[in-house]
C-alpha cells in the first residue's frame, strides 16, 4: 500500500498562555502517525518566567523557529509577527497553521497564513466579551473570520459563531485544551506553603498563611492597569482586603511596570500584599488550587478555577467565557464595591459553588487532533470532476 507522507502542522505560540495550551496539542498531533508538528515561536513573550519555565514544566519541545518579534505596540508586535511569519510560512509551507487563543501572535499568524492560502486551525474559537475595547477581542474576531476549522470549548461559542454567520460544518465543540494541561499537571503543582518561602516569606509565616487560608490577585488587562487613577484605587482595595485575609499578588511585567511608572511600588511593598514575580505554572495552580479565592482578569484562570473549584472574582465588565459564570465559580465583579462585597461573601459564606462544564475532561487536544486528521485526509481527496 501506497505510504503517505505525514502532514506537517505548524503550530503558533506566543505569548504565556499560549504555551498552556499548546502542550496537549503538540502532544497529540505528534501521537498520529499522519501528522507531525512544527512549532514556532513568535517572540512575543521572551522573559525567561514568561516564558522558557513554562517549556519546562510543560515538556513542551523546543520551538523549531522563534522569530524573536519582543515587545511593543500591539500593531508593531502584529506588524513584526506577519513579517517573521510570511517568510517562515513561504520556506516551509505547512499543510495547515494551527493558532490558540486571542493574543497578537494568534491573529497575525492566521493573516499571513489565509495570504498564503494555508488552511487555519483555530482552537478557542468563537469566545466574545462583546467589548471591542479589548485588543484580544479584535483578534478573535478577525482570526475565526479567517479559519477553516473552528474548536470551540463551550457552547456559547458555537452559538456566537452561528450568529457571525459561519458554516456550522467548520465549528466543532471539543473542549478545553487549557483544561487538559491541568489535568497532565495537577500532581505535581507546587504546594503554597512552598511557594510562599520561594518568593520570601519566612517559613513559620508561610506555614501559617498557608494553613488559615489566603486568596490570589492576577491582574495584567489594560483596562484595569493602565489608568493609573484607576490602578491607585485597585491596589488600595486590595491592601484593604490584605487585611481580612493575606493576598498573593504575583506581578505580570505589564503590571509591574505601569505601578513603578505610576509610582505606586513604595504603597504596594508597604502595603500587607504579598508580592510576588510572574510565577511558574506548576507554582501558579498549586496556588489557584489551595487559595479561598482567586481575583483575577485573566481569561485562562477564570476556566482554571472553575475546574479546580475555586471561587473566582474577574474584576471586569464582560467576560468571553460565560460558561464559567453559568456552571462555573466565577463571578463579575465590575466595581470595587462589587468586589468587596464579593470577597466579604466568600469570607463569610465560602463562595459560590460550580460544576465542571461539559467536555473539560482532559481530551480536548485528542479530539483537535483526530478531527485535523480528518479534514486533511478529505482535503486530500481528488477533487470531483
Ligand atoms: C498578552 C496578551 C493577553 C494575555 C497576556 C498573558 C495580547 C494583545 N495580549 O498581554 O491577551 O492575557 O499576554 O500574559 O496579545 N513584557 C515583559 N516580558 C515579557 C513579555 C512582556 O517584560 O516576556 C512586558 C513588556 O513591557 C510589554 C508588556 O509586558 O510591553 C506587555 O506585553 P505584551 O506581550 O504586549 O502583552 P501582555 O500584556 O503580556
Amino acid at each position: 500500500m501506497l505510504e503517505l507522507e505525514p502532514r506537517t502542522i505548524a503550530c503558533v505560540v506566543g505569548a504565556r498562555p499560549n504555551f498552556v495550551k499548546i502542550a496537549p496539542i503538540i502532544r497529540a498531533i505528534s501521537a498520529r502517525k499522519g501528522l507531525v508538528a512544527r512549532l514556532i515561536h513568535t517572540g512575543q513573550h521572551y522573559d525567561v518566567a514568561m516564558n522558557a519555565v513554562f517549556f519546562d514544566e510543560l515538556g513542551i519541545p523546543l520551538p523549531d523557529v522563534n522569530l524573536e518579534v519582543g515587545s511593543g505596540t500591539g500593531t508593531e508586535q502584529t506588524a513584526r509577527i506577519m513579517l517573521g511569519m510570511e517568510s517562515e510560512l513561504s520556506n516551509k509551507t505547512p499543510d495547515l497553521l494551527l493558532v490558540v487563543g486571542d493574543v497578537n501572535s494568534t491573529v497575525a499568524s492566521a493573516l499571513v497564513a489565509a495570504k498564503l492560502r494555508i488552511p487555519i486551525a483555530h482552537v478557542e474559537a468563537g469566545l466574545r466579551s462583546k467589548d471591542r475595547s479589548m485588543p484580544e477581542e479584535i483578534n478573535r474576531l478577525i482570526t475565526d473570520r479567517l479559519s477553516d476549522l473552528l474548536f470551540t470549548t463551550e457552547h456559547s461559542a458555537v452559538d456566537n459563531l452561528i450568529g457571525e454567520g459561519v458554516s456550522p460544518g467548520r465549528i466543532v465543540f471539543v473542549g478545553n485544551v487549557m483544561i487538559d494541561t491541568l489535568h497532565a499537571c495537577l500532581h505535581r503543582a507546587a504546594p503554597a506553603r512552598e511557594t510562599l518561602t520561594e518568593i520570601g516569606v519566612a517559613p513559620a509565616i508561610a506555614e501559617d498563611v498557608a494553613s488559615r487560608g489566603f486568596a490570589l490577585v492576577t491582574l495584567h488587562r489594560p483596562s484595569n492597569v493602565d489608568d493609573p487613577d484607576k490602578l491607585a484605587l485597585l491596589l488600595e482595595a486590595l491592601a484593604r482586603i490584605a487585611q481580612k485575609i493575606p493576598l498573593v499578588f504575583p506581578l505580570h511585567p505589564r503590571t509591574g511596570s505601569m505601578i513603578e511608572s505610576a509610582d505606586l511600588g513604595g504603597f504596594l511593598r508597604s502595603s500587607p500584599i504579598i508580592v510576588a514575580p510572574p510565577l511558574s505554572y506548576l507554582r501558579a495552580i498549586g496556588l489557584m488550587r489551595e487559595a479561598r479565592f482567586v481575583v483575577t482578569d485573566s481569561g485562562g484562570v477564570q476556566e482554571e478555577t472553575t475546574a479546580l473549584g475555586t471561587p473566582c472574582l474577574t474584576v471586569r465588565n464582560s467576560t468571553e467565557r460565560p460558561i464559567t459564570i453559568e456552571q462555573g465559580t466565577n463571578l463579575l465583579v465590575a466595581t470595587l464595591d462589587e468586589l468587596n462585597a464579593a470577597v466579604d461573601d466568600i469570607l463569610d459564606n465560602g463562595g459560590k459553588k460550580g460544576r465542571i462544564p461539559p467536555l473539560w475532561d482532559g481530551r480536548a487536544a485528542e479530539r483537535i487532533a483526530e478531527e485535523i486528521d480528518a479534514f486533511l485526509a478529505h482535503e486530500r481527496l481528488p477533487l470531483p470532476a
